[in-house]
């Protein structure tokens, strides 16, 4: 039967609405629409999104039908994210999917949006190798930062998480300061290839265990950065690649500490990345040295897989259908959500 169970997946948590059609584990269709309108206010502005929403929800659920040769009275089942989030974007995608299962008389299952990324690694995909259990798997997005012991689909323990800003945040403040627009992650990505990752130094936390903090790096990448424009107004013009190139390392290197940390705690050896942040190039470079120079497995996702996307809610979603986890049409999208 799951085999061939054809999964609608809808994800609207925060800036993009995603629709995707998996048959099993194989994604059929997976329509991503970005909103840009973001871009000119630095960062998500909830509502504005929330009406971005609206507006795509249905040309989006639509494409993704279409693109996947299917009807709709061929899906099985829905899956949407019921959170983390932004509440308005999250009650976009679960109203619409609550109306949409009762109207096709079909199974709902709701999926946490941090779980979602981690089951990204089990969708099939030629580039894409499934983790195998127990494995640690750092999630990094724009929202959260945590190491995850991963011990069955189903069964996921958080040892680890950010006190105050996310990796990804910590990312798109940075290039907000350096007059980059959002999300800044890829652009910083993007300049640090040709800079000097020791061009610069910031300041770095000191937390005890494995959880994370980057509100300190971010104070201190804002004060270099004022300081220096006092002396030199062209000092970001002059020196952003060496300043994307430290402050990048600077990100990268707090998540490969405490990762080390994880690996020698709960000498699992079976390492995956997930979460937007997980697209970063250099995490990606690290993470393979690191690899070698210790004897790890290491899982990372397909690109299209990283960032924001329905097809992960949809594999989720499968299993917990597999485990016979519905949602109730009562529940409520939570912004909050725990892991
Ligand atoms: O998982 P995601 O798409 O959305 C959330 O659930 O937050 O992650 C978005 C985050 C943003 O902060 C974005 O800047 C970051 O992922 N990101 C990157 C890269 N691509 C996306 N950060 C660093 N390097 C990248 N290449
Ligand atoms: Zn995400």
């Amino acid at each position: 039967m799951n085999k061939d169970l054809i999964v609608l997946g809808i994800e609207s948590s925060c800036d993009d609405t995603s629709a995707a059609i998996l048959r099993g584990s194989t994604v059929l269709s997976n329509i991503i629409a970005n909103q840009s309108i973001h871009e000119q206010y630095g960062g998500v502005v909830p509502e504005l999104a929330s009406r971005a929403h609206q507006q795509n929800i249905i040309p989006v659920v639509d494409s993704a039908i279409k693109k996947a040769k299917i009807k709709k009275s061929d899906i099985n089942l829905i899956a949407y994210t019921k959170g983390p989030g932004l509440l308005g974007s999250l009650l976009v995608g679960s109203s619409f999917a609550k109306s949409l299962a009762l109207g096709l008389d079909i199974p709902l299952v709701s999926v946490n949006h941090m779980k979602a990324h981690i089951l990204a690694h089990f969708i099939d995909h030629k580039e894409q190798k499934k983790p195998n259990f127990p494995f640690l798997c750092l999630t990094v997005s724009g929202g959260h930062t945590q190491i995850v012991v991963v011990k069955d689909f189903n069964d996921m323990e958080m040892i680890g998480t950010t006190l105050d800003d996310a990796a990804g945040e910590a990312f798109d403040k940075s290039a907000k300061v350096l007059g980059l627009r959002y999300p800044g992650g890829p652009l910083i990505d993007k300049y640090a290839k040709n800079g000097n990752i020791n061009a610069f130094t910031f300041g770095k936390p000191k937390i005890e265990g494995l959880n994370f903090s980057f509100s300190g790096l971010k104070t201190s990448i804002l004060n270099k950065i004022n300081s220096s424009l006092m002396t030199d107004p062209n000092f970001i013009d002059k020196n952003l690649n060496n300043l994307c190139a430290s402050i990048q390392h600077s990100i990268i290197s707090i998540l490969l500490e405490k990762i080390n940390k994880a690996i020698t705690k709960t000498k699992i050896k079976n390492i995956a990345i997930a979460g937007g942040v997980s697209a970063n190039s250099y995490l990606r470079s690290e993470l393979k040295k690191l690899a070698t120079n210790k004897n790890l497995e290491i899982y990372i996702p397909k690109f299209e897989f990283c960032t924001d996307n329905a097809a992960m809610i949809a594999i989720a979603g499968k299993y917990k259908f597999s485990n016979n986890e519905f949602a109730d049409y009562s529940e409520s999208a939570s912004a909050r959500l725990t892991f």
